[in-house]
């Protein structure tokens, strides 16, 4: 993957440099290379996409630091927050198109629609979460949409493609527990943002709220609450630049209304979901290996 990003004496170098110390978790990509041995043997081609995978998420990580104007992420200063926004914007440009660069030297069609379409979802989603002019209205159902385009669209593809390259019979089953399991990973992401430290995800916690982004725990919460009750909440929403307390009191609002609780339990609906999409495939320790990775998400910490 680096092979790719890496153009020395440019003017990306500082960039391309500062990204490839940032470590991710690399999870998109070992869930193409597991779909892709789910027929039993390891495809070679896999892993070229497994690194494109992984480019384009980086681009929208690059760009989605930005949107957020979040200063920390894999535990490192953010392209935004240690060059400038307009590098940002640029740097997940060139990180994009080298994807695609990489996907057409491949030359082969199915995968290139397959990422193409994620990538445009993903960039859908983004742009939906950005536009939701009146956040506290936003329901459970807008959530979710929300989550499939910007979140579950790239997991789905991911397995997908993995589908494609070595396990061609398994392509709908596979692609459906992406989604399932993208789903899955984007509540429990959001509910990091509400229980974690910093120390642990490695990225800012209590963003959403002071970004005035709302995600499923506090939608819930806003189902049952009394007008008095959400008080804090109404207050944070109306005020530009949320104190560290005021995030705390929302907080828990949130939890002592149930919300929290209630994300979790979604989130296991949605990892049992997927568990459910792969019961088709032949026994293999891929398939043993994607079992785990459902796990994994709803016991991950960062
Ligand atoms: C972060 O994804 C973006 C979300 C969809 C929440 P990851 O948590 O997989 O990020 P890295 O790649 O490990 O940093
Ligand atoms: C997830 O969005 C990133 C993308 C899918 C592009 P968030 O803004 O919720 O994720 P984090 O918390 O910054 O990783
Ligand atoms: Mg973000
Ligand atoms: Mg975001």
């Amino acid at each position: 993957m680096w092979r790719i990003v890496a153009i020395s004496g440019d003017a990306f170098a500082g960039v391309s440099r500062h990204l490839m110390l940032m470590k991710g978790k690399m999870f998109r990509p070992t869930l193409l290379l597991l779909a892709s041995e789910a027929e039993g043997s390891p495809e070679p081609r896999a892993t070229a996409y497994a690194a494109v995978l992984e480019l384009i998420h980086l681009a929208t990580l690059v760009h989605d630091d930005a949107v957020d104007h979040s200063v920390l992420r894999r535990g490192m200063p953010t392209i935004n927050a240690l060059f400038t926004h307009q590098v940002s914007v640029i740097a997940g440009d060139f990180l994009y198109s080298r994807a695609v660069q990489e996907l057409v030297r491949l030359g082969d069609m199915e995968p290139l629609r397959v990422l193409a379409k994620a990538s445009n979802e993903l960039t859908l989603g983004e742009m939906r979460q950005l536009a939701a002019l009146d956040a506290l209205a936003f329901s459970e159902d807008d959530y979710e949409f929300l989550i499939r385009a910007k979140t579950a669209a790239l997991f789905s593809a991911a397995c997908e493609v993995g589908a494609l390259c070595g396990a061609p019979a398994y392509r709908e089953p596979l692609r459906l527990y992406g989604e399932r399991l993208g789903m899955a990973f984007q509540v429990a992401d959001d509910l990091l943002d509400y229980t974690a430290s910093e120390e642990t995800t490695g990225k800012p916690t209590g963003l959403d709220l002071r970004e005035h982004k709302v995600t499923l725990p506090l939608i819930h919460a806003l189902k049952s609450l009394s007008i008095p009750e959400r008080a804090p909440i109404d207050e944070l929403f109306r005020t530009p630049e949320p104190t560290d307390n005021q995030i705390a009191r929302v907080v828990d609002v949130v939890r002592e209304a149930g919300g929290l609780e209630y994300a979790r339990r979604r989130g296991e609906e949605f990892a049992a979901q997927a568990e459910e999409a792969i019961s088709v495939l032949p026994v293999t320790a891929a398939r043993a290996a994607l079992y785990e990775a459902v796990a994994y998400v709803m016991a991950r910490r960062s």
